[in-house]
C-alpha cells in the first residue's frame, strides 16, 4: 500500500464515517426522514471535497502496481465514497449524463478494467474482503443496524460458499462414490447455517433503520458515463454454483443465463472463474435421473436421500430470502411510501415489480415449485422421490 492509499483508507475508516453519521442524524430529525435535499449542505461539501482531495492525489500517482489485493481494496474505498455521494444526492444518475465525480470515475475505471471487475464497490468490499482494523471493518456509518446487516450478509455468504465448495468436490467423484453422501451432508449443514443466519437477521434488524440508514448507500450510481447497479448479497459465485451443481437452475435457461451474465463482473475474479467453470459441468439431478437402472443399489438410495434433502434446504433458503427478508424489508416499506421515494427501495434499479418478479422466479426454480409459466425441476424431482424405497423428503409442490 502506498502512503496516499493508506491516508485515504484512514479517512474512509474515520472522518468519512463521522460525516455520514452527522448527515444521517440530520435526516432522521425531519418530518420526512427520507428527504435529503437542502439538509446539511456544509457537511455534504466537506465530504465531497475531502474525498476528492485524496482521490486527485491517487489519480496522479497513477498505476503503482501494488498487486491485486491493494488495487481491489482501493477500488472499494473510491466506491464507498461515490456511493455516499449518491446517498446524499451530491450525484443523481437520472439527472446526469455522466458522473460529476470525474477523478473518482477515472480512478475507478482505471482500476476496475485493469483487474477485471465492475468499476464500483461491490458486495465483497463490504463483506468477504473487508479487512478489520482493531476489530472494526469498513462501513458507511456507525449505526448498529448497518453492522448487523453486514455481519449477517457475510455469514450467509460464507455459509453458501461452504455448501458450494462441498458440491464441487462431488463432481470428480460421481454419485456412486461412498464420499458423496458425506459431502452432501456437509452441503446440508452449510445450508442450515444460511437459514439460521437469515432467521437471526430477520429477528434483529429494524425495518425503519434498514430502510433509512442502510439501503440508501446501495443505490446505483454513475461511473463516467455508465450507471452501475447497487451491490447485493448475491454477488458471489457460490449461490449459483449450488443452483447449477444441484441442477435446480441451468445455464442454458434464458432467464437464469441472464442473471449470470449480468452479475459476472460484480464478482471477484476467482469467483468469475469458478462460475464459468461450473457452467460447463453436468449436474447431480441429471446424474440421478440417468442412474435409474441402479435405483435398487444401496449407494443410489443412500446418496439420493441426502441429495433430495440438500435440494429441499436450498429451496428453503430461497423461500426464506423472498418471503421473509424481501417481504419485510423491501415490500413492507414500499407500501407505506410516497411515490417520490420509491426509487430508494431497490438497489438494482429496475422498478420494484420487475425486481420482485425476478426474485420470485429464482425462488421457484430453487424450490422446484410447480409453475405453469416457468421451467422448474418439479417433475424431475418427483420422479427421483418416487425412486426412493422409503420416501422421506417431501418437496414443496
Ligand atoms: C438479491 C433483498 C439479505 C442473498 C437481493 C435483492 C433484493 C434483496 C431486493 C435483489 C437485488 C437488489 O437488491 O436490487 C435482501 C434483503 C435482505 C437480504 C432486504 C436483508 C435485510 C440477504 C442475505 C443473503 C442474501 C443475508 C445471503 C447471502 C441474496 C442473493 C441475491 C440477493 C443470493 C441475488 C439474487 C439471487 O440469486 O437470489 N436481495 N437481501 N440476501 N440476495 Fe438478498
Amino acid at each position: 500500500m502506498t502512503k496516499r492509499t493508506k491516508e485515504f483508507d484512514h479517512w474512509i475508516r474515520n472522518e468519512f464515517v463521522m460525516l455520514n453519521d452527522r448527515l444521517e442524524g440530520m435526516y432522521r430529525e425531519q418530518a420526512d426522514p427520507a428527504n435529503v435535499v437542502g439538509v446539511g449542505e456544509e457537511i455534504k461539501q466537506q465530504l465531497l471535497l475531502q474525498g476528492q482531495k485524496y482521490i486527485e492525489a491517487l489519480l496522479k500517482e497513477g498505476n503503482t502496481d501494488e498487486g491485486f489485493d491493494n488495487a481491489f481494496d482501493l477500488l472499494g474505498n473510491v466506491g464507498l465514497y461515490m456511493a455516499a455521494c449518491r446517498r446524499h444526492e451530491l450525484t443523481e444518475p437520472s439527472k446526469e449524463r455522466q458522473s460529476p465525480l470525474k477523478e473518482a470515475s477515472a480512478l475507478s475505471m482505471h482500476i476496475g478494467s485493469s483487474i477485471g471487475v465492475t468499476p464500483r464497490f461491490a458486495t465483497a468490499h463490504l463483506t468477504t474482503h473487508n479487512t478489520a482494523v482493531n476489530g472494526t471493518y469498513k462501513r458507511f456509518t456507525s449505526d448498529p443496524a448497518e453492522k448487523l446487516f453486514i455481519d449477517y450478509n457475510t455469514r450467509g455468504i460464507l455459509a453458501y460458499k461452504r455448501a458450494a465448495e462441498a458440491l464441487l468436490k462431488v463432481q470428480p467423484l460421481g454419485i456412486s462414490h461412498p464420499m458423496t453422501p458425506v459431502l452432501l451432508e456437509e452441503v446440508k449443514r452449510a445450508l442450515v447455517d444460511v437459514i439460521n443466519s437469515n432467521q437471526a437477521l430477520f429477528k434483529q434488524l429494524d425495518t425503519a433503520s434498514f430502510f433509512y440508514v442502510v439501503r440508501p448507500y446501495y443505490k446505483p450510481y454513475r461511473v463516467g458515463k455508465e450507471v452501475y447497479r447497487g451491490a447485493n448479497a448475491g454477488d458471489f459465485a457460490g449461490i449459483n454454483v449450488i443452483d447449477m451443481m444441484l441442477g435446480l437452475c441451468q445455464a442454458n435457461d434464458v432467464d437464469y443465463a441472464q442473471i449470470l451474465v449480468e452479475k459476472l463482473l460484480y464478482m471477484m475474479p476467482e469467483d468469475q472463474a469458478t462460475l464459468k467453470e461450473c457452467m460447463r459441468l453436468p449436474n447431480l439431478l441429471d446424474a440421478f435421473l440417468a442412474a435409474q437402472s441402479h435405483r435398487h443399489e444401496s449407494w443410489y438410495q443412500e446418496a439420493l436421500k441426502v441429495f433430495l434433502q440438500a435440494c429441499k434446504l436450498h429451496g428453503d433458503t430461497a423461500i426464506q430470502h423472498h418471503n421473509q427478508l424481501v417481504e419485510k424489508y423491501i415490500c413492507g416499506p414500499a407500501k407505506n411510501l410516497a411515490n417520490q421515494h420509491l426509487d430508494k427501495v431497490t438497489a438494482s434499479g429496475p422498478p420494484l415489480q420487475v425486481l420482485l418478479d425476478q426474485l420470485k422466479t429464482l425462488r421457484d426454480k430453487r424450490a422446484a415449485a410447480k409453475r405453469a409459466d416457468l421451467d422448474t425441476r418439479h417433475d424431475d424431482l418427483k420422479v427421483l422421490r418416487q425412486s426412493l424405497i422409503k420416501p422421506e423428503v417431501h418437496h414443496a409442490s
